[in-house]
């Protein structure tokens, strides 16, 4: 069954407009946040606002794929969640089933890559085989890279990546000398992904919670005031806006910036000619 969109607001359109006139994030990752508060404030369980996120879930992989977004990763499930009460965490692994069953035909349409990142051997085996029947019929899609992050955290990944490197050393696969940044990307979960440009938190939190610690080191964090219940292509938009306006220096100052564009756009100029 398709999610039905909202109709388009002229702010909506406008918005849109503005976004698509400057460069956008190649990967957008986006911290969930919110839903039991959405709930609550509503009078209703907590498992209410997690079903009301997972259609923001759907409707926001739409929204970025049709903007143009290559990767778009969600933390879904952190590892830390497992310690939820137990009626949360099994409203929240029924959701992801019933997510990967109403998805399956918007994601083979939409040629959009489903993938996993985490501790995925921790999921139950009706999330995993679904996730698993879903990674195969999808990996030759030619379109944007969606990346759930289950039973995911940034330091189990960094530990993991440790003793991996640990262990070739060991092994003597690996010399110490070439223990480097690409040696540790290599043992990550998101090898295969780039590092996220912009991570957005919902929910007006400024904290990254265990995500991407190691992929976000200069990622633009921007925080949302709606709760992710709430997020639709207005609030997509809003912090690609907000992205947009900000300086990525990478460690540069913003005067060697300036000369950097000047020489790229001498050449670009020179080129037309
Ligand atoms: C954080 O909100 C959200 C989660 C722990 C789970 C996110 C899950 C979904 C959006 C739905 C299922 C996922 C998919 C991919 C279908 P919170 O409960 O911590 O909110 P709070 O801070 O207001 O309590």
């Amino acid at each position: 069954m398709k999610f039905q969109l909202p109709p388009e607001t002229a702010e909506v359109v406008a918005l849109r407009a503005e976004v698509l006139a400057r460069p956008l994030p190649a990967h957008v990752a986006i911290i969930m946040d919110g839903n039991g508060r959405w709930a609550e404030e509503r009078g209703e369980p907590r498992l209410f606002g997690h079903r009301e996120g997972s259609n923001s879930v759907r409707a926001t992989t739409r929204f970025a794929r049709r903007l143009g977004i290559k990767y778009l990763t969600l933390y879904a499930f952190s590892a830390q969640n497992w310690n939820r009460p137990i009626d949360e965490v099994l409203g929240l692994m029924q959701l992801l089933v019933e997510y990967l069953d109403l998805e399956r035909d918007e994601i083979m349409d939409e040629e959009i890559v489903l993938q996993a990142i985490g501790e995925l051997d921790r999921m139950p085996p009706p999330v995993l085989d679904r996730l698993n029947a879903m990674k195969e019929m999808s990996k030759n899609n030619p379109g944007m890279k969606l990346t759930l992050a289950l039973s995911y955290g940034g330091r189990e990944e960094l530990v993991r990546a440790a003793r991996l490197i640990a262990e070739d050393v060991k092994a003597g696969r690996l010399a110490i000398d070439d223990v480097s940044e690409d040696a540790m990307r290599a043992r990550l979960w998101t090898s295969q992904i780039p590092d996220p440009d912009v991570v957005i938190r919902t929910s007006g939190e400024v904290r990254l919670s265990n995500f991407l610690l190691y992929q976000s080191a200069y990622a633009e964090i921007v925080a949302a005031e709606a709760a992710w219940p709430d997020f639709r292509e207005r609030e997509l938009l809003l912090a690609v806006r907000e992205f947009q306006g900000r300086e990525r220096r990478f460690g540069q100052t913003s005067a060697q910036l300036r000369v950097a564009k000047g020489a790229a756009a001498g050449v670009q100029a020179k080129a037309a000619t």
